[in-house]
C-alpha cells in the first residue's frame, strides 16, 4: 500500500507531518479523548491538562499519545507515531497530520495485515505492560476521601457483610497531614500500619495517593530534602519554581533528572513499610491552581538527563512529566518491596508510560453522556498501547441517579480497570448507597467480573506478551466489515467474548454486532436489565472461576470452561495461571494451558491440547459448559488434565 509522510512547515513555523490516507480508511487512537471511538475528522491538542468535567470538545485531556491507527477498507492497517514530546496538534480531518512546536521530528510508521498486528508492532517498539498483581484486577472502591481510618474500615466491612466482592480500598488526599505527601494525618490516620493490617486481615489491599506538589513548608522533610538536594523544577531565572496545589504553595520535583528520580524513589521505602500495597499518582500533568494555563510556565527549566534530551524548557518536558514521575514511583515501590509486583495508577502519562502505571479517565461527570464515553475512552487507550484503563464508575462530579449508577457498574465492572470513585462533595457512591435494587445489580455485576477473573488474568498476560488490549473494539473481529468500524457501545474481552451493554437511558440503541457465530452465554446476573448481554464466539473457549469475595480468597477450583464450537465443531482457548503476585512467573513458575474442544458425533470432548510453564496443574474439578445456539447449553465435569466428554443429547450445535 505504501504510506508516504509529507513534511512541511505550518504558517507559524511549526513542523508538520501529514500522511495521506485512501478512501474507506477509519482512524483511531490519539490516546485519551472523550467522544466516539472512531477519530476520523477530529482535532486534538496533545498537552497534558487537568480537565475537571471535560467534554468531547475539550482539546486536551490528561495524557498524550502522538499516535493514530488507520484501518483501510480491506482491513489492513497502519499506524503513525510522531516522535515529539512538545505540544502537538493531531488533525485527522484530511489524512493524518501532526503539527508540533519545537524542532522537526520523525514519524514512525507501523504496517500490519490487521489492526491487531499494528498494535503488536507499536508495543514492540514502545514497550508493554508487566503483568499486574492479580488483586489489581479485582474491583476497587474509592472516594475523595474515606477518612478517618475507621470510615475506610467501615466501607471495607460493608463489602464483606453484603457479600459484594472487592479487593482494594483507596485512600485519597485527606489521609495526609495538610496534603503533605508521604505524611499521615495524626488524628485521621494515627496508625497507618495497624490500619493497613486491619484491611489486610479482611482480605483487602490498600492504595494511597501521592501527588507531585510538595508543600513549601520549612521543616517538612520532603520539601527540605528537595531544596537541599536541588531537585526542584526551576524558573527561567534559575530559582526553584513555586506553584499552588492542594497544600498551598508547592515546589515540584524535576523528574527528568535521574538523581531526582532516585531521591523520589527512595521516599517510598518508609511509606510502603506501613503496609501500603499500591500508589496513586495524581495531579501530575502537572496541575497548578490559580493560573490560566493550569500548569507551570513553559519557560520553566528542566535539567534533564542527556539521554532524555538534556536541559530544556517545560514546553519540551511537560507531556512526559507525569510519565517520568510514575517511572520513579514504580522504581521506588519495587525497591521497597522487591518480592512484589508494583501497582501504580496515574492521571497524566505519555505514549509508552503504560509500562509504569495503569490509568483512569480523570474527573468525569455523573451523567449519561460520560457513562457512554467511558467505553470508547477505555477502548481508545487500548488502541494507544494502554490496556489497563477505566473510568470512575458512577461518575466523579455530581451525584447521578439510581438507574445510571446501576447501568454504569453493570459494564464498568467489565472494563480492564474497575474502580468506583467520587468527588469530595458528592453523595455516597458505594454499591449499596442507592438502595437495595441497585445494590443487587452491583453485586451481580461485580460478581460477574470475579467469575471472569481467570479470563481477565489471561488477557492481561496476553497484553504483557503481545500488547493486544484487554478490552477490544468490535472491528477487531472483522476489520473488513465497515459496519463494525463505528460500533463503540459493545466491546470484546479478548477475541472470544463480547459485552453488549445498554448505554442510553431508554435502551433504544441497537448495537451492530459482528457476523459469524456469536452465542448468548449466561454469566452471573444473566437477564438483569442493568447488566450487559454476553456472547461467546463460535470457536472460543473462555475460562471462568468461582465467585469470591476477593482474589486471594480461594484457588481456582472448580475451573469452568465455556465452550462454543465453530462450524467445524471445534473450539480452542487459553488459561494463564501463576502465583498472582511476585516474580516467579518470570523464572517459569506459571501454567499456560491451551484447551481444545472437538465435536465427535453426538459428543463434545474437551481436553488439554498443550501446556507450557513449570507450574504443576492443580488437582481440581473441571466443569465444561457447551454453549449451544440461542443460549441453550449442556454441561459435564471431570478432573482438569483429563479429557471431559459432554453429550449433546441430540441437541446439535450448527452442522459441522
Ligand atoms: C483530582 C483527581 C481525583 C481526586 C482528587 C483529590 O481531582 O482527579 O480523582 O479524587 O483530585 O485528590
Amino acid at each position: 500500500a505504501g504510506v508516504r509522510p509529507e513534511f512541511s512547515r505550518a504558517e507559524d513555523g511549526r513542523f508538520r507531518v501529514r500522511v495521506p490516507v485512501e478512501a474507506g480508511t477509519s482512524l483511531y487512537g490519539t490516546g485519551e479523548v472523550a467522544g466516539p471511538l472512531e477519530r476520523t475528522g477530529r482535532r486534538v491538542v496533545l498537552w497534558n491538562s487537568d480537565s475537571y468535567g471535560y467534554t468531547d470538545e475539550t482539546p486536551s485531556l490528561y495524557q498524550s499519545h502522538p499516535w493514530v491507527l488507520a484501518v483501510r477498507a480491506d482491513g489492513s492497517a497502519f499506524g503513525v507515531l510522531a516522535d515529539t514530546t512538545f505540544r502537538c496538534e493531531v488533525d485527522t480531518g484530511d489524512g493524518i497530520a501532526f503539527t508540533a512546536e519545537g524542532p522537526a521530528f520523525p514519524v514512525i510508521v507501523f504496517e500490519g495485515q490487521t489492526p491487531q498486528e499494528v498494535i503488536t508492532r507499536l508495543t514492540e517498539y514502545v514497550g508493554r505492560i508487566d503483568l499486574p498483581p492479580l488483586w489489581a484486577l479485582g474491583y476497587h472502591q474509592c472516594r475523595y476521601s474515606y477518612y478517618p481510618d475507621t470510615r475506610a474500615l467501615e466501607v471495607a466491612r460493608e463489602f464483606r457483610a453484603r457479600d459484594i466482592p472487592c479487593d482494594v480500598i483507596w485512600h485519597d488526599i485527606h489521609y495526609m497531614e495538610d496534603y503533605l505527601v508521604f505524611t499521615f494525618h495524626p488524628e485521621r490516620f494515627p496508625d497507618p500500619t495497624a490500619h493497613n493490617a486491619a484491611l489486610h486481615e479482611l482480605g483487602f489491599k490498600t492504595v494511597w495517593m501521592i501527588d507531585p506538589g510538595i508543600g513549601d513548608r520549612e521543616g517538612y522533610f520532603v520539601r527540605d530534602q528537595l531544596l537541599a538536594g536541588d531537585h526542584g523544577v526551576r524558573t527561567a531565572a534559575g530559582e526553584t519554581y513555586r506553584g499552588e496545589v492542594w497544600p498551598g504553595w508547592c515546589v515540584f520535583p524535576d523528574f527528568t533528572r535521574a538523581e531526582t528520580r532516585s531521591w523520589w524513589a527512595g521516599l517510598y521505602a518508609d511509606f510502603m513499610a506501613a503496609g501500603v500495597d499500591g500508589v496513586w499518582n495524581d495531579m501530575n500533568e502537572p496541575a497548578v491552581f490559580n493560573v490560566p494555563s493550569k500548569t507551570m510556565p513553559e519557560d520553566n527549566v528542566h535539567r534533564a538527563d542527556a539521554a532524555l534530551g538534556g536541559e530544556g524548557p517545560h514546553a519540551q518536558y511537560h507531556n512526559v512529566y507525569g510519565m517520568l514521575m510514575v517511572r520513579a514511583s514504580r522504581e521506588g515501590i519495587m525497591a521497597a518491596n522487591p518480592e512484589k509486583r508494583p501497582f501504580v495508577l496515574s492521571r497524566a502519562n505519555f505514549m509508552g508510560g503504560h509500562r509504569y502505571a495503569a490509568m483512569w479517565t480523570g474527573d468525569n461527570v455523573a451523567s449519561w453522556q460520560h457513562l457512554e464515553w467511558s467505553v470508547p475512552m477505555a477502548l481508545s487507550m487500548g488502541l494507544s498501547g494502554q490496556p489497563f484503563a477505566g473510568p470512575d464508575i458512577g461518575g466523579f462530579i455530581g451525584d447521578g441517579d439510581t438507574e445510571m449508577y446501576a447501568r454504569w457498574m453493570g459494564f464498568g465492572a467489565l472494563l480492564p480497570f474497575a474502580r468506583g470513585h467520587t468527588d469530595v462533595n458528592s453523595r455516597d457512591k458505594e454499591p449499596w448507597s442507592f438502595g437495595p435494587e441497585v445494590e443487587e445489580a452491583c453485586r451481580l455485576a461485580i460478581r460477574r467480573r470475579y467469575e471472569l477473573l481467570p479470563h481477565f488474568y489471561t488477557l492481561f498476560r496476553e497484553a504483557s506478551v503481545n500488547g493486544l488490549p484487554v478490552a477490544r473494539p468490535l472491528f477487531f473481529d472483522d476489520p473488513k466489515d465497515p459496519a463494525l468500524r463505528t460500533e463503540d457501545d459493545a466491546f470484546l474481552l479478548g477475541s472470544g467474548l463480547m459485552v453488549v451493554p445498554q448505554l442510553v437511558p431508554d435502551r433504544t440503541r441497537v448495537p451492530v454486532l459482528p457476523k459469524g457465530i456469536w452465542r448468548p452465554v449466561a454469566l452471573t446476573g444473566a437477564g438483569h436489565p442493568d447488566l450487559p448481554e454476553m456472547y461467546i464466539k463460535g470457536g472460543a473457549i473462555v475460562p471462568t472461576g468461582p465467585i469470591m469475595e476477593h482474589t486471594g480468597e480461594r484457588p481456582l477450583d472448580p475451573l469452568t470452561l465455556l465452550v462454543s464450537l465453530d462450524e467445524n465443531g471445534r473450539a480452542e482457548g487459553t488459561l494463564y495461571e501463576d502465583a498472582g503476585e511476585g516474580h516467579g512467573h518470570r523464572a517459569g513458575d506459571y501454567l499456560l494451558t491451551t484447551y481444545e474442544a472437538r465435536r465427535r458425533g453426538d459428543r463434545v470432548e474437551v481436553r488439554v491440547k498443550r501446556a507450557e510453564g513449570d507450574r504443576e496443574r492443580p488437582e481440581r474439578e473441571l466443569r465444561v459448559r457447551v454453549i449451544l445456539d440461542g443460549g441453550a447449553e449442556v454441561a459435564g465435569s471431570g478432573r482438569d488434565g483429563v479429557p471431559v466428554v459432554v453429550g449433546l443429547g441430540g441437541r446439535g450445535c450448527r452442522p459441522g
